[in-house]
């Protein structure tokens, strides 16, 4: 039955609903026993890309994004939280791109430009949504989207895992997703 997770994910049925269940993701949405809604990303060794700073980097990166969905999903009562999470990820997310194109750089990664500029646009769509949070205008639904769909999905399991064979991990796999 579609709830409250499906919303996020734009579930339109109760078969897409069971077949978001079963897909092998990365994303674990809990519902506590008060009914209280929690998506938090959680990070699994399928992650990792086999090189030490990235891959503590990325898991920093899951922690500060949960530190945001929660800011968001608490908005109404805290309405500071969110916008100084979003600053501290938006701050982490700089450091850690030029930290890993540094990294790709010394490695000679061959699409390292098109990588760059994957980043610049995550970059332009954080600082959009960052103007729209600092205006009142982000709702979680946007907040959510951006982390898990754009900078989770779309680009550290699938853009960023073209170079995990320089670590010598491969660039296929998925990883677990789980919905309790
Ligand atoms: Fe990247």
């Amino acid at each position: 039955m579609p709830d409250r997770f499906c919303r996020y994910w734009n579930c339109t049925s109760a078969a897409a609903h069971a077949r978001r269940r079963q897909r092998r993701c990365f994303l674990s949405a809990q519902a506590a026993a008060a009914g209280a809604f929690a998506l938090r990303l959680v990070w699994q060794d399928a992650c990792e890309s086999g090189n030490a700073v990235i891959d503590r980097e990325h898991e920093e990166l899951f922690g500060l994004a949960n530190g945001l969905i929660d800011g968001a999903a608490h908005a109404e009562e805290d309405p500071a939280t969110l916008p100084a999470a979003l600053d501290e990820l938006l701050g982490h997310g700089q450091r850690h791109f030029a930290a890993e194109e540094g990294i790709l750089a010394e490695l000679q990664y061959a699409d390292l430009q098109q990588h760059k500029r994957a980043h610049a646009g995550l970059l332009r769509r954080a600082g959009f949504l960052k103007d729209q949070v600092d205006a009142g205008k982000a709702n979680l639904g946007a907040v959510v989207r951006f982390l898990a769909q754009d900078v989770v999905a779309r680009h550290m399991m699938a853009v960023d895992r073209a170079f995990f064979p320089l670590f010598g991990r491969s660039a296929a796999g998925a990883v677990e997703y789980t919905l309790h």
